[in-house]
């Protein structure tokens, strides 16, 4: 067994054969993640990096690309993810779990790297706590709800592409005097919300964690046009409720894996706002734009970081673990943090910095 943490603390130079696997949604940074382990793998630990295809699928089915600097030459600012990526886990199938430990021991892997988020991480924590399987996490997604890090990879880039759109935004709505409503993703935290709403210079933010009053999002910006601000920009995040008995909506389409699948709020709220207001009000819907294209520089950072540290705790035998963002350092953290958990966004920063500047 290869990794064994030295008396020094320092990661030991033996050399290791890893799998790596991206799953669940993509996000841009995934490729930095990937070319920064095996960058680090190959030069400095001499390791051997095999890449599985499409997520779980590729490690049931034995599908893999072997990953080394020369491969991932060119990566760094290309969204997506060059191993593909799927929803699914090997708990759909009775012998899901055996195939992995068996792909894993006939290809002479030591363990599992998964990059990952919500989802992927807590297959990743069970896979280890309950069958022994050497899996370590790295955190990804745009939605930045994932418990142990203070950030993931991929939601710097979603909100700057947000905030973009909002400031295209503004001037169309101030030519018009409309109300345009903007739905962001986030799923069931309003991270994404929030922070394009303070860097767009929004009227209104609507998140999951606090359900909104149309009522009173009406007011305000109705007391916003007396005072004569006729354009306005709402911003509400996908997974944004109405508190209960102020307004119906159906519940969500639930997909083969079980998640709700979140989208068309945006439609509603701009329909009510200008149903009550008489106001001219339209939604934008952002969609996947927020996951697609080049990292911001920020992201390709942390990213780089991520999959520096996942190969030093893969040598520190770290299994078990994730990488995360503590600060301004990177650590590791018990996968049984992030599974099964969702970070709800930071309040105080709602209601003590977005909520001052509404309407
Ligand atoms: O988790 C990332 C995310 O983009 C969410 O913000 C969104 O709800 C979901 O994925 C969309 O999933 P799909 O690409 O399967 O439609």
């Amino acid at each position: 067994m290869p990794c064994v943490r030295s008396t020094t603390g320092v990661p030991r130079l033996i050399t290791v054969r890893v799998g790596v696997l991206t799953g669940g949604g993509d996000c841009p940074g995934l490729n930095a993640v990937i070319r920064a382990l095996v960058r680090k793998a190959e030069r400095v630990y001499g390791d051997e990096i095999v890449g599985f295809l499409d997520a779980w699928d590729g490690v049931l089915n034995r599908r893999t690309v072997a990953l080394n600097v020369e491969s991932m030459r060119g990566t760094l600012p290309r969204g997506g993810t060059v191993l593909g990526t799927r929803r699914g886990s090997p708990f759909d199938y009775d012998d899901g779990v055996e195939q992995v430990r068996s792909t894993l021991a006939d290809m002479g892997l030591d363990g599992l790297v998964v990059i990952g988020g919500n989802g992927s991480l807590s297959v990743a924590h069970l896979l280890h706590s309950e069958h022994d399987i050497p899996v370590l996490g790295v955190p990804k997604t745009i939605d930045n709800d994932i418990v142990g890090t203070d950030l993931t990879f991929g939601f710097n880039t979603a909100v700057q592409i947000a905030t973009d759109a909002i400031d295209r935004l503004h001037t169309t709505a101030e030519s018009h005097d409309r109300v345009l409503v903007v739905e962001v993703m986030g799923r069931h935290s309003g991270w994404i919300a929030t922070h394009a709403g303070i860097a767009g210079g929004a009227t209104v933010v609507l998140i999951p964690e606090r359900p909104f009053d149309i009522d009173a999002v009406c007011q305000r910006l109705v007391r916003r046009h007396s005072r004569g601000r006729y354009a306005s920009i709402v911003v509400v995040a996908e997974g944004a409720v109405p508190a209960e008995g102020t307004l119906d909506i159906s519940d969500p389409e639930i997909d083969r894996y079980g998640h709700a699948r979140l989208g068309g709020v945006g439609h509603l709220v701009a329909a009510e706002i200008g149903r009550r207001t008489g106001f001219e009000t339209r939604p934008v819907l952002l969609g996947h734009v927020q996951r697609g294209g080049t990292p911001t520089a920020f992201d390709r950072v942390l990213s780089t970081r991520f999959g520096v540290s996942a190969i030093d705790a893969v040598h520190d035998g770290a299994w078990g673990q994730m990488v995360a963002l503590s600060g301004a350092d990177i650590v590791t953290v018990p996968l049984a943090t992030a599974a099964g958990q969702s970070r709800p966004v930071d309040m105080d920063l709602f209601h003590g910095v977005a909520e001052i500047f509404f309407a």
